[in-house]
């Protein structure tokens, strides 16, 4: 059995109210590195979402951020980031969300991104669209790289050697987009993106479930994405991902190929 797009609004709705629950509070926070933390509510909003999953679908494979993975049998699988953008959450900065996405043999079919603070609930169907709230979603028009607004984030291993090729990227960009952000939630970003706030989303090196709702999300609104090579197998490592609409793509990925 498949879920609906409406359970995982409503799953992602109630993550979202553990999340605005939790934020400005002081907070328990263990590192997992050294820059990379975790607080109580990435694990309340993940042991939510985890229990929910399993007892309507205790069949299907989960793949979630604190917890790893737990294991199904039928090819469906959900990737759960609890939620995306820890770090601003710990510091009481108000950019932060719950992703859920449910893919089918690799294939990702529905994706909810909820933010609580701004109750920006973001929602994609694989062939039927994505929304914003009730609103359908299109990815930007822009042709001109020089006005198109870029985002990007960073791995938490600063020693990396992605973490340099992040910094020389996030130079490139910021040369020759009209700028360069870094928010810290790469779901939003994404999800950015297909609102057409953004142009741009790149980032070396994350997992699945940092961006699988947010790539369908783009998709859907009309958006262009792929890895740093062209491929389109989304949730297989490394990856490293470009996010933008079809006039930009070319140029966006000669710049990220060239040196
Ligand atoms: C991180 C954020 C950040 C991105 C990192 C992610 P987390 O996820 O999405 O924007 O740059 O790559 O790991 O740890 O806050 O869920
Ligand atoms: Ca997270
Ligand atoms: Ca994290
Ligand atoms: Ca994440």
């Amino acid at each position: 059995m498949s879920p609906t797009i409406e359970e995982l609004k409503t799953m992602a709705l109630k993550s979202g109210e553990i999340l605005r629950a939790g934020y400005g509070k002081v907070h328990q926070i263990e590192m997992k590195g050294l820059t990379d933390p975790v607080t109580e509510v990435d694990k309340l909003s993940e042991e939510y979402l985890v229990s929910t999953i399993q007892s309507h679908y205790p069949d299907h494979a989960i793949v979630a951020e604190e917890s790893g993975l737990h294991k199904g049998t039928n090819g469906s699988c959900w990737y759960i980031d609890p939620l995306d953008g820890t770090v601003n959450f710990s510091h009481g900065i108000p950019i932060f969300c719950v992703s859920i996405a449910y893919a089918e043999n690799d294939d990702i079919k529905l994706a909810a991104v909820y933010d609580p603070l701004r109750d920006e609930l973001f929602s994609a169907e694989k062939g039927k669209g994505a929304w914003l709230n009730d609103r359908p979603m299109k990815v930007a028009g822009s042709t001109e790289l020089i006005r198109s607004l870029s985002v990007t984030g960073f791995p938490y291993d600063q020693k990396s050697p992605e973490m340099q090729r992040g910094l020389e990227l996030y130079k490139r960009f910021s040369l020759n987009a009209q700028a360069c952000r870094r928010l810290g939630s790469a779901a939003l970003d994404l999800c950015y993106v297909a609102a057409g706030r953004m142009d741009i989303y790149f980032e070396i090196q994350l997992r699945p479930y940092d961006i699988a709702a947010g790539i369908l999300t783009v998709l859907e609104a009309g958006g262009v994405v792929t890895k740093f090579d062209g491929a389109t197998d989304y949730l297989t490592k490394p990856i490293s991902i470009i996010a933008t609409n079809k006039h930009l793509y070319p140029q966006v990925k000669n710049l990220i190929q060239e040196g």
